[in-house]
């Protein structure tokens, strides 16, 4: 819908506009494919899936087989070659750039699986990056960051810059950063293949009680069965398609 415009978008809010009736993340018939020099290599193929708000999605699939194209499509990121993605009721498919912008810095929290810190501000000042972008209030920053330092058991480490924290540490900030915002949708890409197994289960045990706490709605992608265990629903991208829960599960 090209009539939908940066203010708009801007006035999107999870309080005004999620509801129960509401998914958060609506995708019809979504296609994307890379042009290989005069052939075209597809990746997703016709995909159409709801997320409403409160759930928990775990999205499997070997590697290649496409997590990181869809992820990257919901976050506005890049665009499909043909299909519909509704944020909140909302055609991102169909937004412009400047509102895709602003809609992407007040619903989405986006967890990298390489943390993408930036190295020259500190814990602090990383976690409150998505308030500054939304000019949220000093006072309210200050605030909001202390309170998720402390839940995030980065206290101590407030003042200190990326490269002097431990893989956990980093991976920590940027759940936090994520999540500081109050996003109605967080993308998670493969949060703990990047950590050992036990520090990537404190990890993710703590973005799923965050999440949780807060009640809004989580894509998270990854290779281990064991993690998606703390999802609501499991959806597994095979040949470009998608399979309603993971081969082998008991659940
Ligand atoms: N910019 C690009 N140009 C061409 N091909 C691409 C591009 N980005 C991704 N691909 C291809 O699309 C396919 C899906 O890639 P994607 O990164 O989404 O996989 P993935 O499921 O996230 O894999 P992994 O588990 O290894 O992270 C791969 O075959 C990849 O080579
Ligand atoms: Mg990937």
């Amino acid at each position: 819908m090209a009539g939908v415009t940066t203010t708009q978008a801007g006035n999107l809010s999870p309080e005004t506009t999620a509801s129960e009736a509401q998914p958060t993340v609506r995708v019809v018939g979504l296609r994307k494919g890379y042009r290989e020099g005069t052939s075209r290599h597809s990746v997703l193929e016709s995909l159409s899936f709801d997320v409403r708000p409160g759930e928990c999605v775990a999205l499997l699939g070997r590697s290649g087989s496409g997590k990181s194209t869809l992820l990257n499509l919901l976050a506005g990121i890049d665009r499909p070659d043909e299909g519909r993605i509704e944020l909140l009721g909302a055609p991102i498919t169909d937004l412009t750039e400047p509102a895709l912008t602003l809609l992407r810095r007040r619903c989405i929290g986006f967890v990298y699986q390489f943390f993408n810190l930036i190295p020259t501000l500190t814990v602090a000042e990383n976690l409150a990056l998505p308030l500054e972008l939304n000019r949220t209030p000093v006072h309210e920053r200050r605030s909001r960051t202390r309170a998720l330092l402390t839940r995030l058991g980065l206290d101590r480490r407030a003042n200190a810059f990326p490269d002097q924290l431990s893989g956990g540490e980093q991976q920590r900030v940027a759940i936090g950063r994520a999540l500081i915002h109050e996003p109605a949708l967080v993308l998670a890409d493969e949060p703990t293949g990047n950590l050992d197994a036990e520090t990537g289960e404190r990890v993710l045990a703590l973005l799923a009680e965050v999440f949780r706490e807060r009640g809004r709605a989580m894509i998270l992608v990854t290779h281990s069965l064991a993690v998606s265990r703390i999802a609501d629903r499991v959806l597994t991208l095979e040949q470009g398609r998608l399979i309603d829960a993971a081969p082998g599960l008991s659940w």
